[in-house]
C-alpha cells in the first residue's frame, strides 16, 4: 500500500450508501483514499450483519485498492481462503473471536495475503504483545465494534501510546490502525498517540458534505503532526 501522505486513510463503507456502493467507492478513490474499509459482521459477534465475500469480489472487479478488510465474525477461519480469492489486501481478524489466533495469521499469511489482528476497547495492548512480529498491522477498536457513527473513546488512547512504544522498542514496523469515532478532531489525538492508520466511516460517507471535501479535511487536520512508523 502506498500513500502521499504521512498516515494512511482508508474510508469505510459500513456508512457508503448501500444501493449505489460503487459510486461512493469510486468518489473516496478519486480523492486519494490509501484504501477502503470493508467491515464483515456476522450478526453473532457483533449484534449487526454487514457485507460479505461477494463485496470484496466486486470491489475487485473495479479497481486494484488496498482492500482491507475487517472480519467482526466468530471463529472466522473458514472464510479466509474465500476472502483472499475474492481479493481481500488485507485481513484483520478479532482476537476475542478466535480460538487460536496464532493459527489464524499464520493461515492468513499462508494465503499471501496481509494479516491484521483487531482488540476490542475492554482487551489491553498486553494479549498481543506476542503477536506483534507476526501480523502487519494492529486494529485498535475506538468504539465497541458494530455500529457506524458512534462517540470515539478516548480511553484507547493511552493503549495506543503503549502499543505504539512497544512497536518501537521492537524495532518493528507494524501499522496502528483506529476505528470507529474517527473525525476531524479525533484523528489528531489518535495520530499524537501513534496511530498511523485511520478508518473513517460517517466522517467521509456523510450528507453534509462531498466526499472529497471530508476526505481533504480529515487529511488537513492531521498537518503538522509527525510521522509515526
Ligand atoms: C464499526 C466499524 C467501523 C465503522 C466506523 O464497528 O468497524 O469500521 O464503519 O464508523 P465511524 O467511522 O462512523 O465511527
Ligand atoms: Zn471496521
Amino acid at each position: 500500500m502506498s500513500s502521499n501522505s504521512k498516515y494512511y486513510v482508508v474510508p469505510s463503507i459500513l456508512s457508503a450508501d448501500p444501493s449505489a456502493l460503487w459510486n461512493d467507492v469510486q468518489e473516496a478513490i478519486e480523492a486519494g483514499a490509501d484504501g477502503i474499509h470493508i467491515d464483515i459482521m456476522d450478526g453473532h459477534f457483533v449484534p449487526n450483519i454487514a457485507y460479505g465475500i461477494l463485496t470484496i469480489e466486486a470491489l475487485r472487479k473495479r479497481s486494484s485498492i488496498f482492500l482491507d478488510v475487517h472480519l467482526m465474525v466468530q471463529e472466522p477461519e473458514n472464510l479466509l481462503k474465500g476472502l483472499v480469492d475474492a481479493g481481500a489486501s488485507n485481513i484483520t481478524v478479532h482476537i476475542e473471536a478466535c480460538n487460536n489466533i496464532i493459527k489464524t495469521i499464520s493461515e492468513i499469511k499462508k494465503l499471501s495475503a496481509q494479516a491484521g489482528i483487531a482488540i476490542n476497547p475492554e482487551t489491553p495492548a498486553e494479549k498481543i504483545t506476542q503477536m506483534l512480529e507476526n501480523i502487519d498491522l494492529i486494529l485498535v477498536m475506538t468504539v465497541y465494534p458494530g455500529l457506524p457513527a458512534q462517540s470515539f473513546l478516548p480511553s484507547m488512547l493511552p493503549k495506543i501510546k503503549e502499543i505504539r512504544e512497544t512497536i518501537k522498542r521492537l524495532g518493528l514496523s507494524t501499522i496502528i490502525e483506529v476505528d470507529g469515532g474517527i473525525n476531524t478532531e479525533t484523528a489528531k489525538l489518535t495520530v499524537e498517540a501513534g496511530a498511523n492508520m485511520l478508518v473513517a466511516g460517517s466522517a467521509i460517507f456523510n450528507k453534509s458534505k462531498s466526499t472529497k471535501d471530508s476526505l481533504n479535511e480529515l487529511r488537513n487536520s492531521l498537518l503538522g503532526n509527525p510521522k509515526n512508523c
